[in-house]
């Protein structure tokens, strides 16, 4: 079996690599666009608790059932199931593991690549002199968007080839020849971008470059907890979802990179440590930039119409303009900079799985599996790209990136936790650990998190209009019947809200290919376990 020798090359290598993985587009992005629409402070409780009873837990478990079943010459999650249990069924919850690093990695990449873009523009001083409205304006042509029904943006479609052109070439490199060494080199770099702009962020006094607002209002907007909002289903569904997409878990990449260890190397500890640098770059780095930054310059009722992936790409560009020539462009530069190393460490982790798969399954060579890779990222990426306008993206996003993450993580935790067994899942989790991880843990994992997750679950499938879940069950019990939220997964299924026909076509469009993805790699998973791997080596 190729590929199955590979190895990190050291434990801060291990560790960096893994919180390249975890530290993504979803920290700097993504955790302040939800931060914001779940109110601020109101977010941060329910955020925090996700990450302890269920975030935390996940990664563990997933750590375990990677070095697992990398021991047994699985590096993709199909064969880690099936080696956790007899049924033959279970290597089928597995394609999750490599449908959704597969999906994911073809929308992220495309976001990725536009945070390349923008380096570039910043360093070539490309948004000198423009206002507000030319900088979201060119953003949106960049986008290629209101051209018709199909857009073919060109600009960003070479910044895109570019852009999944570096991830293949740091993939056939291998796990520590390149993985590792991308990690060791961008981690610290990004690291040290985040302080520089947090500390310029913090540090804008109202007045001064223009500010209206000190910074630090937006900080304490982020910050003063709200503790009402526990009893609020609608933001614990959309924190859980935050903990799911920055900790990588639900994914199967975790796994992957886990099936590289050693049979004794520690996994409590590393696990732990990953997430916790996740967490200081999601809450401290991502937290101190874009919200203080936008409400220094546009006052905090501004904050209400930022949402999604593509705020900072149409306000920020516009307000280091403010900072003078050449502290804009340092600005730009390290802001869009940083975003693209946090971008490329991570969709080489989702690269990996979809390799490992074919390395193990059908003796594909490193660089066979990264063409192949490349080939159904390119293919997958097109539509979001050219149907961007018409909800292609989004679905990729809805399905792949939060709905599978969820189901994915709920069948691993039973697998793992109750049908492989909480004792054995312990003892694998324990073995060669560096830290004693509390033994109210083992109760967490085997009763909380399971819980939880179920609760995330049935909670998002029917999430009830405007997330008022009282009203809706006093309407309930009144004979009024239950509506749905658009943005409940029954409500998305069948269209709630939507009108536009257009939509509906691309968004039924799009759901069939994400089907056939799905179907395609269950095909070839049952090929491989006919064809390569008869024999179960539980
Ligand atoms: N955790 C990454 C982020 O925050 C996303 C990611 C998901 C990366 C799954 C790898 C695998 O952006």
């Amino acid at each position: 079996m190729s590929g199955t020798n590979e190895r990190w090359a050291s434990r801060l290598g291990l560790i960096l690599a893994v919180a390249g993985n975890a530290v993504g587009l979803g920290n700097f992005l993504r955790f302040p666009a939800q931060a914001i629409q779940n109110g601020g402070g109101a977010f941060i409780i329910p955020y925090l608790v996700s990450l302890v009873v269920m975030g935390i837990p996940l990664l563990w478990v997933e750590w375990a059932i990677g070095r697992h079943g990398g021991q047994k010459g699985y590096h993709s999650t199909p064969g880690m199931l099936d080696v956790l249990g007899r049924s033959s069924l279970l290597k089928y919850f597995g394609i999750f593991g490599i449908f959704t690093n597969l999906v994911v990695a073809a929308y992220y990449c495309y976001i990725e690549s536009w945070t390349l873009a923008y380096t570039f523009f910043s360093i070539t001083d490309v948004f000198n002199g423009m206002s507000q409205g030319e900088v979201v304006q060119f953003f949106k042509d960049y986008l290629g968007s209101g051209e018709g029904f199909f857009n073919i943006p060109y600009t960003a479609l070479i910044f895109f080839a570019i852009t999944l052109g570096l991830n293949l070439w740091i993939l056939s490199r291998g796990i520590s020849g390149g993985i590792e060494k991308a990690g060791k080199i961008l981690m610290p770099l990004l690291i040290i971008f985040g302080v520089f702009l947090a500390i310029r962020a913090l540090t804008l006094d109202r007045g001064e470059y223009g500010t209206v607002e000190n910074a630090v209002a937006g900080l304490n907007f982020l910050w003063t907890p709200h503790f009402d909002s526990l009893a609020n289903p609608k933001v614990w569904l959309a924190a859980a979802g935050q903990v799911f997409f920055t900790l990588s878990v639900g994914m199967g990449s975790i796994h992957c990179y886990a099936a590289y260890l050693r049979k004794n190397d520690d996994i409590a500890l590393n696990a732990a440590s990953a997430g916790f640098m996740n967490e200081f770059v999601e809450v401290v780095l991502g937290g101190s930039v874009v919200i203080p930054i936008a409400v220094a310059y546009l006052g905090l009722a501004s904050l209400s119409t930022f949402s999604g992936f593509g705020m900072s790409f149409m306000t920020l560009p516009m307000l280091f303009e403010n900072w003078g020539p050449l502290l804009s462009a340092v600005g730009g530069f390290t802001w869009f900079g940083l975003l693209f190393f946090a971008g490329i460490t991570s969709s080489i982790a989702m690269g990996q799985p979809v390799m490992a798969f074919l390395q193990d399954s059908f003796k594909f060579t490193r660089f066979k599996s990264t063409m192949a890779f490349g080939i159904a990222v390119l293919v997958l990426a097109l539509p979001t790209i050219i149907l961007y306008d018409h909800g292609a993206f989004d679905e990729y996003d809805f399905w792949a990136g939060t709905f599978s993450l969820v189901v994915f993580a709920l069948a691993e935790s039973i697998i793992f936790l109750w049908i492989f067994g909480i004792d054995n899942a312990w003892e694998e989790i324990n073995r060669g650990a560096d830290i004693k991880i509390p033994i109210i843990f083992k109760y967490v994992l085997k009763y909380v998190t399971p819980t939880f997750i179920m609760i995330v679950f049935v909670g998002s499938m029917i999430q009830p209009e405007g997330g008022n879940w009282a009203l809706a069950f006093e309407g309930l019990f009144n004979g009024q019947g239950w509506n749905l939220d658009a943005g409940s997964v029954l409500g998305t299924l069948f269209h709630i809200g939507v009108t536009d026909s257009d939509k509906i076509l691309v968004t039924n469009l799009t759901r069939l290919l994400l089907v056939s993805v799905y179907v395609i790699l269950g095909v070839l998973v049952a090929i491989a376990w006919k064809v390569n791997l008869k024999e179960k080596r539980v």
